[in-house]
């Protein structure tokens, strides 16, 4: 089949370059001719693992190309993908200026029949809207089909070539068939359903995972109040297969750019039909007071921040990505300046997109993980980056003045920190070693 893939962020770039691998014959298509350059270099817009790679492969033979005309690629399509974004609008809703761009102009690029399919994360009742979108600007027939994603960033490519589920949405009963056969290869458990249905399947999918996380965390809250360990509550808890261990761990809290722009959106969508979805509301409020965990067991173990040197491992919402999106890091770096601390930074992948949003003469930027915990009163772990999991934490130790660790991501066993020297405060686990308070000012730290 023939296909433009409107957008080229995760979802989009993602899904069609994968289109390709089963046959389909793709063009991505994005305003931003920079973009679109890059891409015809070979170059990545976004960092994913595998995905040059295969942006390579698929031009060269020729079943992948890259286009920042809209409407010429319609044209010389059969099945034209919304994968634009849905930011958040200040209320939280989600804004549909990017959707209601590009549905115009397919309308009037269409000259025959088409099936429009978003894939764009939209509220309940947006397919509906798109419809009359591009039937305001063309007399030529066309099918609207909602077919969520459900990719994560890092693992982009292995979830769109082996999902759990594919979910479509559609009102043409006769387009059954040609979704199976668009999907051929990836999955046999597609699931059909209407349209409405599966703009909510989307949503109601985020925000179950959100909950589970939020959920977590106040389960860690309180194990480090009763001196449980959330780890192995969370193994206890996940052999039940009615509850499941993915997404039972604890940490910082989430971040990105789907569950807290989505987690907000299906409040409002709620909010809209008059529904106050409490549930959700405490999830997010939950999400946002996580983080600020890192700021109290600083205070906890050092007093007063003035002054202090602290190290930050870490700064994308997740390992395997540079986006920075709605990560827990920026608040946290941003509290760790106002306390007037000295903030020694380093992401193996993030930092650059970091930099980019946020800087201050505060905060100086490090090249490895050893040079932002070297000097430093305190090192802070905020993303599970695999690096992190091998550094030698005797070493670590003796090259910090104060010897601190934070784990807000739950990364090392009591074995690797027993002996090392190291007082070590993780998630909803009991504290090893111990270091009293002590203020930076106290002790004259520039
Ligand atoms: C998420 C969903 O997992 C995808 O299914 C969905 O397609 C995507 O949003 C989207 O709507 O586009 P993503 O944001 O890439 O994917 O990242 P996740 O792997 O889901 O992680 C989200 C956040 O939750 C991260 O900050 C992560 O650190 C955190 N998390 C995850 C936890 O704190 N604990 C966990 O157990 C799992």
């Amino acid at each position: 089949m023939k296909l433009a893939v409107i957008g080229t962020g995760y979802v989009g770039l993602v899904s069609g370059v994968c289109f390709t691998l089963n046959g389909n014959h793709v063009i991505c298509v994005d305003k931003d001719q920079e973009k679109i350059s890059k891409l015809n270099r070979m170059e990545s817009p976004i960092y994913e693992p595998g995905i040059e790679a295969l942006i390579e492969m698929n031009l060269r033979e020729g079943r992948l190309s890259f286009s920042a005309d809209l409407q010429d690629s319609v044209r010389r399509s059969d099945i034209v993908i919304l994968a634009v974004g849905t930011p958040s609008l200040p209320n939280g809703e989600a804004d549909l200026r990017y959707i209601e761009g590009a549905a115009a102009e397919i309308g009037q690029a269409m000259e025959g029949y088409k099936i429009i399919m978003t894939k764009s994360t939209v509220p309940v009742g947006t397919n509906e809207k798109i419809r009359s979108m591009i039937a305001a600007h063309t007399n030529h027939p066309f099918d609207i089909v909602s077919a969520p994603e459900f990719l994560r960033e890092g693992s982009a490519i292995q979830d769109t070539l082996h999902p759990d589920r594919i979910i479509i949405g559609l009102d043409n009963p006769a387009l059954e068939d040609t979704m199976r056969e668009l999907h051929k290869g990836f999955t046999d458990n597609v699931f059909v359903t209407d349209i409405r249905s599966a703009e909510m399947i989307k949503y109601a999918s985020n925000a179950f995972l959100a909950t589970k996380i939020s959920f977590i965390n106040e389960i860690a809250n309180i194990c480090e109040k009763v001196g449980a360990d959330v780890t192995e509550v969370a193994q206890g808890m996940g052999m039940d297969r009615r509850i499941g261990s993915s997404f039972l761990q604890a940490g910082i809290g989430y971040g990105g750019s789907c569950f807290p722009k989505d987690t907000n959106a299906l409040i409002q969508i709620a909010g809209n039909v008059d529904y106050e979805f409490k549930l959700l509301e405490s999830v997010v409020e939950v999400n946002k007071g996580q983080r600020f965990m890192i700021i109290s067991k600083l205070h906890e173990s050092l007093g007063s921040l003035r002054g202090a040197v602290i190290g930050i491992w870490g700064l994308a919402f997740k390992p395997n990505t540079d986006d920075v999106r709605e990560a827990p890091a920026r608040e946290i770096v941003e509290a760790l300046v106002a306390e007037g601390a000295t903030v020694k930074l380093y992401d193996p992948i993030a930092a650059d997109n970091f930099r980019q949003q946020y800087d201050h003469p505060n905060l100086r930027w490090c090249g490895l993980p050893e040079e932002a915990a070297a000097g430093s009163d305190a090192v802070c772990l905020l993303t599970d980056w695999s690096v992190f999991k091998d550094i030698n934490l005797h070493k670590l130790a003796e090259s910090m003045r104060r010897q601190v660790l934070i784990d807000g991501r739950n990364v090392y066993s009591k074995e690797q920190i027993e002996g090392t020297g190291l007082t070590y405060h993780s998630v909803g686990r009991p504290q090893m070693g111990g270091l009293s308070g002590y203020s930076a000012d106290a002790v004259g730290v520039v």
